[in-house]
């Protein structure tokens, strides 16, 4: 491991960028806990600029948990059109129905036992919520790591990491210093190439055009606008220049059946709400 700059110098190399180049991003001018998790939920697998304006309609149509928890589950799934993975969605809404009969959890046992909610999104909740000093760990800030204190090694794993996290970890303001790291991570990607690809954990990300799920995403959506069968789906998607053989359709179909997405009467296909 290359030598641990002192924590203070390497504070304030990240707050130093931070000050400068930090993003305004719409989820950082709010520490309400339900807000902080639909943003990081929809930021799981989703660039964020495609996330911000699904963020500001979804805080437009569901602005409070209590909101979310009431609203139809068809609902729910037409605002999180175009984010993908529809179980994140439906996961969302159903840890809204539980969070809305009492507080808002701020302790890590009760955050994760909740679904959809895996070790990250629980401590980021933590951090941006209610802004505790917890070790957090994504993509961005494992770059920043990688990049820093494991100059030239390969296959770094996250539990070497996860020490140095905590010893440069500025308690005093916790909340900002995780976007501040997110933000410089997403810097160096773009300018020293990524250091994640050295971690032990690197998987890289598909791209989203042309991906399964794209089409899952289309294939819900064209069902829930119209009377659909196999026939007129696949001249829909046709129409729409998307390539999708037969046997990539089909197992997509059944995929979105067994996962209680879609129905399948005969030839007619709808949405299983
Ligand atoms: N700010 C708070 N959480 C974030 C995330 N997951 N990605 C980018 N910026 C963020």
């Amino acid at each position: 491991m290359q030598q641990i700059l002192e924590p203070r110098l390497f504070q304030k190399k990240v707050w130093g960028y931070f000050t400068q180049h930090g993003r305004t991003l719409p989820w950082r001018k709010t520490s309400n806990p339900y807000r902080i998790l639909v943003s990081e939920i929809m930021l799981q697998q989703t660039q964020v600029d495609r996330v911000i304006p699904k963020y500001r309609a979804w805080c437009k149509r569901f602005p409070t948990i209590r909101a979310l928890a009431d609203a139809p589950r068809s609902e729910v799934l037409t605002m999180w059109q175009g984010l993908g993975y529809n179980r994140r969605a439906l996961a969302l809404h159903a840890a809204a129905k539980i969070i809305a009969q009492k507080k808002f959890p701020q302790e890590y046992e009760s955050l994760l036992a909740l679904p959809g909610i895996g070790p990250y999104t629980a401590c980021a909740i933590l951090a941006f919520a209610f802004n505790q000093p917890v070790v957090l760990i994504e993509t961005n800030i494992r770059s920043v790591f990688i990049h820093y204190f494991f100059a030239n090694q390969k296959n770094v794993h996250d539990r070497d990491i996860l020490p140095i996290i905590e010893k440069t970890l500025d308690r005093r303001r916790p909340r900002e210093w995780y976007w501040a790291l997110m933000d410089y991570g997403a810097a160096l990607k773009k300018t020293a190439g990524n250091a994640s690809r050295r971690s032990a954990h690197y998987t890289k990300q598909s791209r989203f055009a042309g991906s399964d799920r794209q089409l899952r995403g289309q294939i819900v959506r064209y069902v829930g606008s119209q009377a659909a069968s196999i026939t007129n789906l696949k001249q829909h998607l046709t129409e729409a220049r998307v390539a999708a053989t037969d046997s990539r359709l089909k197992k997509i179909l059944n995929d979105l059946t067994s996962e209680g997405f879609l129905a399948r009467r005969g030839k007619k296909i709808t949405l299983a709400l």
